[in-house]
């Protein structure tokens, strides 16, 4: 059978470059990005856009049937710091979206499943530094407690029903094409595009606040690689811990401050810091790089280098 994939929320900040990718690699056609609204014109034209509404069942259903889909990644969800103020919402998106799919995959409609899950499903009682795959888990946010129930059922489907679902738990994710919306670790974004446009920047979380993160191209990687790889090597069906690098609000300062030495980052917490607070410092992702042989590729100075180079160029273009 011939691979076809759908993403569902393929125009938020991973969805945009996980289609561009998917398409480079299986042909533009091969991939269908969807969403309930449209996305860049990159994304927009480089080949098959659908209006998908993640909580409606038969709205991912007839798609899944027009295209003849084989794969679904399932990248719509509200973050943490939006779901903070929209508890219902936020719990009503982030399941229902997952129970359409996991039971679509289940009536036999969908055969490979992604869906991520995230650091947030740790909690004030995890340890903090190299935080194991197995550990107490008892999140304080809305988006937490969804993606722990989310990783509890994808299990569950795996092991009752044979759902092929692979999971993987990402870190604050930092990129240049699309901006993140809603999310704790942002700051680690917005911070670079105000480093270029006004050479300074106001922190939400305090500067010694240490979080796992990752740059955008190691996470869409890892994220293929995952959906790659032979269904025996994927041993865990919950969801892979994951890392690249942890740092805090000061350390990213100083490592802009090496390629514009005139940046200033001043400090104001919000609501976001408790939120920082409550997650892991630093990840042990052994058992993703075992099973299925993941590798980081970027640290804090290539990202730096990476991200500051494409952002220039892309205000260049403007
Ligand atoms: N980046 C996410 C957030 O901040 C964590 O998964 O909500």
């Amino acid at each position: 059978m011939n691979k076809s994939i759908l993403i569902i929320g393929a125009c938020g900040q991973i969805g945009t470059e996980l289609t561009l990718k998917l398409r480079e690699l299986y042909g533009k056609n091969a991939v269908i990005a969807s969403d309930i609204r449209e996305g860049s014109d990159e994304l927009m034209q480089s080949g098959p856009f659908e209006f998908v509404n993640a909580m409606e069942y038969d709205s991912i259903k007839n798609v899944l049937e027009t295209y003849k889909v084989t794969e679904v990644y399932l990248m719509a969800a509200m973050l943490s710091a939006t779901g903070e103020k929209f508890p219902d919402k936020a719990w009503e998106l982030n399941m229902n979206s997952l129970f359409n799919v996991l039971n679509l995959a289940k009536e036999g409609a969908i055969k490979k499943l992604f869906w991520p899950s995230s650091i947030a499903v740790f909690g004030p009682t995890t340890p903090k530094e190299n935080t194991p795959q197995e550990t107490v888990m008892e999140p304080t946010t809305v988006y937490g407690i969804s993606k722990l129930a989310g990783e509890r059922w994808c299990e569950y489907y795996f092991n009752k029903y044979g759902v092929d679902v692979r999971s993987i738990r990402y870190p604050g994710i930092i990129s240049w094409k699309t901006n993140p919306g809603g999310g704790t670790t942002d700051y680690a974004v917005e911070i670079y595009h105000n480093a270029l446009l006004i050479g300074k920047y106001n922190s939400f979380l305090n500067k010694n606040t240490k979080l796992p993160m990752m740059y955008m191209d190691d996470a869409i990687s890892a994220t293929i690689k995952i959906m790659e790889a032979k269904s025996e090597n994927i041993k865990i069906r919950s969801s892979y811990n994951l890392a690249a690098m942890s740092f805090t609000p000061e350390e990213i300062a100083a490592e802009i401050k090496t390629f514009l030495p005139e940046f200033e980052i001043s400090y104001n917490t919000d609501f976001r810091q408790r939120i920082a607070e409550s997650w892991p410092r630093s990840i042990d992702d052994s058992r993703a790089r075992e099973d299925w042989g993941w590798k980081h590729h970027f640290d804090l100075k290539k990202m730096s280098e990476n991200m500051l180079n494409s952002l220039h160029n892309k205000y260049e273009e403007l």
